[in-house]
């Protein structure tokens, strides 16, 4: 089977491809990326393709059998043309099956919601192409936070508007693996899985980080309000509408679901424990 992994010059579109290489061998598997180059040390084919543009996804899915679509990371609206752009040059080009990246979220009115919103039409816009089908609806990873952490030592706490919410995490090698799995086995095809594990709080987040990386951390909870123009001024009004969305979801518990983690792999999620052990190394 020959496989393409879009967006592999990112985190998780990296992590994907080298399971799948793992998997299905070198010579199986290629890239797309709209920067070919941050994709370099895969050792893989990477084609070059912008979401925008269905024409670069055509030529880089000839002779392709199954397509791992990255959501992107424009603003909603943009989005779910991008990815109609990947659905539609796969089955342009006789790829059988796409696998596709989604995020978690029940219905709420955050900030974050649009962003739900345009992930759960490409779901529908994946449903409606007829060609075989995955769909993993992805917990948020740990590793932004981990890379974060010198941060919150400087501000001696981890302060947001979640409150007592909970939120389920994953990692992104976890996802690879459920993602590779995803793609060899077809008796998972036709379906959606919540991929996440452990359900916990902010203060249990920080509990962590003092466990494993001997940190002396506080859990400080701000209003929403607050948050909202804390982030903004840190990181503009659309990427700060967006985190303070995140918070605001965590905050009413709609980051909170049952794992599917083990009908993909037949073996629980890990947790936070043994995945905050490895990242403390
Ligand atoms: N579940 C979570 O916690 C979580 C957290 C963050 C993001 N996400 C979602 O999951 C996706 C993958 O996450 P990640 O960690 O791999 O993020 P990442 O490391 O920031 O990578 C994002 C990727 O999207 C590519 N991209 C953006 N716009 C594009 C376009 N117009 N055409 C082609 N490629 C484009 C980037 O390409 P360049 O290298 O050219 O910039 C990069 O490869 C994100 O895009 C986002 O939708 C989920």
């Amino acid at each position: 089977m020959k496989i393409a992994v879009t967006a592999v010059s990112g985190q998780l579109g990296a992590a994907i491809a080298k399971r799948a290489i793992e998997e299905f061998g070198k010579e199986n598997v290629v890239g797309t990326a709209r920067t070919p180059k941050k994709a370099k040390s895969l050792g893989i084919k990477v084609f070059k393709a912008d979401y925008n543009s269905k024409e670069d996804f055509a030529t880089a899915f000839q002779g392709i059998d199954a397509v791992v679509l990255i959501s992107g990371m424009g603003n909603p609206n943009d989005r779910i043309g991008q990815h109609q752009n990947v659905i539609n040059a796969a089955k342009e080009s006789g790829v059988k099956k796409i696998v596709y990246t989604s995020i978690i979220g029940k219905p709420g009115n955050s900030t974050f919601d649009a962003i739900v919103n345009s992930n759960r039409q490409t779901e529908v816009d994946i449903i409606a192409s007829e060609l075989e089908y995955a769909i993993g609806r992805n917990g948020l990873y740990i590793e932004p936070d981990i890379e974060y952490l010198d941060n919150y030592i400087k501000e001696g706490k981890i302060a947001n508007s979640a409150a007592d919410g909970k939120c389920s995490y994953t990692s992104r090698d976890e996802l690879a693996i459920a993602y590779t799995n995803l793609l060899a086995n077809s008796s998972l095809n036709g379906a959606t899985y919540n991929l996440l594990g452990e359900s916990i709080t902010q203060t249990e987040l920080v509990d962590y980080f003092n466990k494993y990386f001997k940190t002396k951390l506080v859990y400080e909870s701000m209003t929403p309000e607050d948050y909202l123009s804390w982030q903004q001024k840190q990181n503009g009004d659309f990427l700060g509408s967006v985190i303070a969305g995140i918070y605001q979801k965590i905050r009413n518990n709609e980051f909170e679901l049952d794992s599917d983690f083990e009908k993909i792999l037949g073996r629980k999620h890990k947790t936070m424990d043994e995945i905050f052990k490895e990242y403390s190394k």
